[in-house]
């Protein structure tokens, strides 16, 4: 998962949090509210219940709104129980409009109506079933008061009354809330979203532009730009150009030092090889003086071709590689003619007439070679020179049947000094550098190179290239 995504879903997360949480909070507050406002209510009705039953005897004059219903427990009765109650030992004072032919406990269970009868009173909620099947929730305050009944003469009474008010209003309204506070939510968590993800991308942007410019870099690096502002990413760009400076210096250092130890070494292998030449033309040799010359001659002109790629090698960051439309043809059957007057094998070129590449002539027939040489090195009996056509570039190819080479050794083939066999490659005549060259002929060209091998039967290597149109001929006149 990308950080992107990462801290955009962090942010999601913490955002829907924080929505349910405040969501939750102001959903409790509001009810808490309303069911505390619905209490008090309940509380001055059933004063007014109180008064009614002391100054009519009936509960029919409370408002409309209100579910009131009284039992008036008879005298010889001290302590009713629910038993007394619900077997009817209770006579009904009329109720109010809205209660009429409905259940006279306002469908308290008996459990509420113990809890009555013991504390006095409390606050309850139940359900009514109307005639027309409607159900309406209800809020009742139950509690046992004594009284003075208008109608009934025996002075102070014992009665229990139910008040009740619907809640439907009240479940409405947070019903209402919770919907729109939902959708209002989702809206805020999408916009969040997407807010979040252009925010981030903007603020990793330059991190990315870092990345890629540090990608970029090669062997010799150039600086990244400085970024304007104190932010996190100018300092790490100005880290990196520090650490680039310091690198630029110790390449520099490491050029220097490869350019200059190669000039030093050819003049003395110069004058070695002169000195052995003279030697072995203008002197009486025993037989075992001129074995020893001939060592001494073969080693130095090793050591002359070392010092020649080392030279070459410590130029190639700068290569000063002139790129023109080159005729591949032209190239493989150049170096076609070359080996195949000495190898003992068969060189075959396929390449079609039509196709330029672009690239110096001179290096890419060096890279050519350098394979070729390579090829006949490893016994190669067959060895092709293959030019493809992919449009855009074109690909060279030199296969060959000799021995492969082992997959493990494959990633590090184009390494300076890198041989699959240190002794055996040495004895063969090679320092390990051919392909090494090879590799920073290619890249300043902005091409690549690869290889395929399979040990036993054999390898290929391929150079991709730009594709260049044929040179315009000039015109006459
Ligand atoms: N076609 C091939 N078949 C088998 N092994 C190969 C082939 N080409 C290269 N190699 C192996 O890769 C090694 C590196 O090749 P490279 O051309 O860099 O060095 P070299 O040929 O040993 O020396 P130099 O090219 O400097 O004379 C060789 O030593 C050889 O072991
Ligand atoms: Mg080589």
């Amino acid at each position: 998962m990308t950080l992107r995504t990462r801290i955009t879903l962090l942010t999601l997360a913490l955002l829907a949090f924080s929505l349910l949480l405040i969501g939750a909070s102001v959903y409790g507050t509001l009810r808490g509210t309303h069911y505390n406002s619905l209490n008090n209510d309940l509380q001055s009705s059933s004063q007014t219940a109180i008064s009614l039953i002391k100054d009519k005897g009936s509960l029919a004059d409370l408002p409309s709104t209100v579910y009131g219903t009284a039992l008036l427990i008879p005298p010889t009765i001290a302590s009713p129980t629910v038993d007394d109650i619900m077997g009817g030992a209770a006579f009904l004072i009329p109720p109010s409009l809205a209660a009429s032919n409905q259940n006279p406990l306002l469908g308290l269970s008996e459990k509420a109506l113990n809890a009555v009868l013991q504390s006095g009173g409390i606050y309850t909620s139940t359900h009514l079933v109307q005639s027309d099947g409607h159900e309406v929730p209800l809020r009742v305050r139950a509690e046992r008061v004594i009284t003075e009944v208008a109608g009934f003469p025996l002075g102070l009474s014992q009665v229990i009354l139910f008040v009740g008010k619907s809640v439907e209003p009240i479940e409405v309204l947070l019903r209402d809330f919770a919907q729109i506070y939902t959708a209002t939510a989702m809206l805020v968590l999408l916009f969040g979203g997407l807010l979040a993800y252009r925010l981030v991308r903007r603020t990793l942007e330059p991190l990315e532009w870092v990345a890629k410019k540090a990608e970029q870099v090669s062997d010799k690096p150039d600086k990244l730009p400085e970024l304007e502002g104190n932010n996190e990413v100018a300092s790490l760009v100005r880290s990196l150009n520090r650490m680039l400076t310091r690198l630029e210096t110790s390449w520099e250092t490491q050029t220097r030092f490869l350019l200059d130890a190669s000039h030093e070494l050819r003049t003395p292998v110069t004058a070695i090889l002169g000195h052995v030449g003279y030697l072995m033309r203008r002197t009486q040799l025993t037989p075992q003086q001129r074995e020893s010359l001939e060592v001494v001659g073969r080693e130095s002109e090793r050591m002359r071709k070392l010092v020649g790629d080392l030279l070459e090698l410590s130029q190639s960051g700068g290569w000063r590689v002139e790129l023109g439309s080159v005729h591949l043809a032209t190239v493989l059957y150049e170096i076609e003619e070359e080996y195949g007057r000495s190898f003992e094998g068969k060189i075959e070129v396929e390449a079609p007439d039509n196709i330029w590449a672009l690239g110096d002539p001179e290096r890419l027939h060096q890279v050519v070679a350098n394979f070729v040489s390579n090829a006949i090195k490893a016994g190669s009996t067959r060895i092709r020179l293959v030019v493809r056509d992919l449009s855009e570039r074109v690909v060279i190819r030199v296969e060959d049947n000799g021995e492969g080479i082992p997959a493990e050794h494959l990633p590090h083939l184009f390494e300076r000094f890198y041989r699959v066999d240190k002794a055996r490659d040495r004895e063969r005549g090679g320092s390990g550098l051919g392909l090494a060259i090879v590799r920073s002929i290619v890249e300043a060209h902005g091409g690549s190179v690869w290889v395929e091998s399979e040990p036993g039967k054999g390898s290929v290597f391929s150079v991709s290239l730009k594709r260049a149109t044929a040179p315009q001929p000039e015109l006459a006149g």
